[in-house]
């Protein structure tokens, strides 16, 4: 008998994932360098048909052909040099599935190589973190067709189930899956900045505690944000720490870390000539909350003015409604780089069916993503989500309260850098007439770089 499925990296994800395989009836090895890992996932695995080793030839040869391979181990080399250990010991046609959060580029060199020694290769980006992966996560797995459909009846049964479709399609050609998982990181920083910008709000500006904000999340909750993200945010605020007693959340130093992927998505877009300043100013916020001694230093400089009066009143459902509008203003910047990038790398994605996997599983799973779908559905063509009606109408009952609290977060020191470029990318986007031909004459001036006219085609140069 040999085994349905193999998975290399018995970390936490690795482990989790492999179970999540067994439990739905495919028998699975997992291969580890790991003597403790196998042990406990053999103890974890008891009840399923499941087995660990450290070899890697007892590992290939225990597996079915074509054999399907998934490596969760991190992104980098630890991913080519499991590739190059296993060539020699592989068969023409038999699968290998990058699941981690490799770099696009990796994953297209990977691609190539790989189909060069009639080797498949698919880059699948897994989102859900540990217990995604073993209750179901959302799959965005990209490569050649053929290879996914021997694959497709697994993943479509581990993966996450809303109204009992699977969170999981072929997304494209080469490195479409990982750039969806990409995009996905990048929406994730964002999201995860615009609500940390509303706790800010809740506690300096209403000076809310956390059992109020605790509350607060929680009735959000219950409407249109209805997101993972808020779920667990609400959670947090209730979480004590054993040791002092205080609030989890209070003894947490406010320096954000990063493993790169909402940053590549910002360096991509500047690439592709797209404009994602929402996803830029999380990745830019993570940067200066590192400098906390510099913080420190400045604000003992520049003292916060406590005897201001405000000239806006705003409320907690001003500060709902900004999420929302921000919430939407970041998914309209990812589906766009998606859009951009599919069209010059000709992945062919479909926008409605990512939203579709996006609705459950991963960690930007969002209530709202069924409107997204169903503008899609509507108009798989379209340029940009705010261009659908229902969209619109979701902007414009939210704007103002936007506009409201970024008045307000301005005059109160408080810095929402998340939602005022949410902002500022709306206003730009619907000002027909932007002061660039200044821009453009100031580089004819001082450069002799050329402009074109509003009356008549051409390139032309002013003698200024
Ligand atoms: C997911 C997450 C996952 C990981 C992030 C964290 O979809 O399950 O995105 O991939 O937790 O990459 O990223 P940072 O460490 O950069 O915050």
């Amino acid at each position: 008998m040999k085994f349905d499925f193999g998975l290399v990296g018995l970390g936490v994800m690795g482990r989790n994932f492999i179970l999540n395989v067994a439990e739905n009836g495919f028998s699975s090895i997992g291969l580890s360098s790991s003597k403790e890992k196998i042990k406990l996932l053999k103890e974890e695995g008891k009840d399923f048909d499941i087995d660990g080793t450290q070899s890697d030839k007892v590992f290939i040869d225990s597996l079915s052909t074509p054999r399907k391979i998934m490596l969760l181990v991190p992104a980098g080399n630890p991913v080519d040099s499991m590739i190059d250990r296993f060539l020699p010991l592989l068969d023409h046609g038999d699968i290998i599935i990058d699941g981690g959060n490799s770099h696009f580029d990796d994953t297209e060199r990977r691609f190539k190589y790989l189909e060069s020694k009639k080797i498949n290769f698919l880059g699948a980006g897994v989102s859900g973190g540990s217990k995604g992966a073993r209750y179901g996560p959302s799959i965005m797995p990209g490569g050649n067709k053929e290879p996914y459909l021997k694959i497709k009846s697994i993943f479509e049964s581990v993966a996450s189930k809303v109204d009992n479709v699977p969170c999981v399609a072929y997304l494209g050609e080469s490195s479409s899956g990982h750039y969806v998982k990409m995009i996905h990181n990048g929406i994730e920083y964002a999201m995860m900045q615009l609500i940390s910008e509303s706790y800010d709000l809740l506690r300096r500006g209403f000076k809310k505690n956390n059992d109020e904000i605790q509350k607060i999340f929680s009735k959000w909750n219950d409407g249109i944000l209805n997101s993972y993200l808020i779920e667990i945010t609400k959670e947090i605020f209730s979480k004590k720490d054993m040791e002092t007693d205080n609030y989890m959340i209070d003894v947490i130093l406010d320096k954000a870390k990063q493993k790169g992927t909402g940053k590549w998505t910002s360096q991509n877009a500047m690439d592709l000539g797209i404009n994602v300043p929402t996803i830029d100013s999380a990745v830019s916020m993570r940067i200066i909350s590192s400098f906390k001694d510099q913080r420190i230093k400045a604000e003992n400089m520049y003292k916060t003015q406590n005897n201001k009066t405000s000239s806006i009143h705003i409320t907690v459902e001003d500060v709902e409604k900004s999420l929302i509008f921000g919430f939407i203003i970041c998914f309209t910047q990812g589906l766009s780089q998606l859009r951009s990038a599919s069209n010059e790398k000709s992945y062919n994605l479909n926008y409605s069916e990512i939203c579709k996997i996006w609705r459950g599983g991963c960690i930007i799973r969002a209530k709202m993503l069924q409107d997204f779908m169903n503008a899609f559905d509507l108009n798989s063509e379209l340029e940009n989500l705010l261009f659908d009606l229902n969209i619109k109408e979701i902007i414009n009952s939210n704007i103002e309260s936007a506009r409201k609290v970024s008045i307000y977060s301005i005059e109160n020191e408080i810095p929402l850098s998340g939602l005022l470029s949410s902002i500022s990318y709306f206003d730009s986007f619907k000002s027909g007439n932007l002061p660039m031909n200044l821009v453009q004459a100031q580089r004819d001036c001082f450069g002799e770089h050329t402009f074109e006219r509003i009356d008549k085609k051409g390139t032309y140069h002013f003698k200024w």
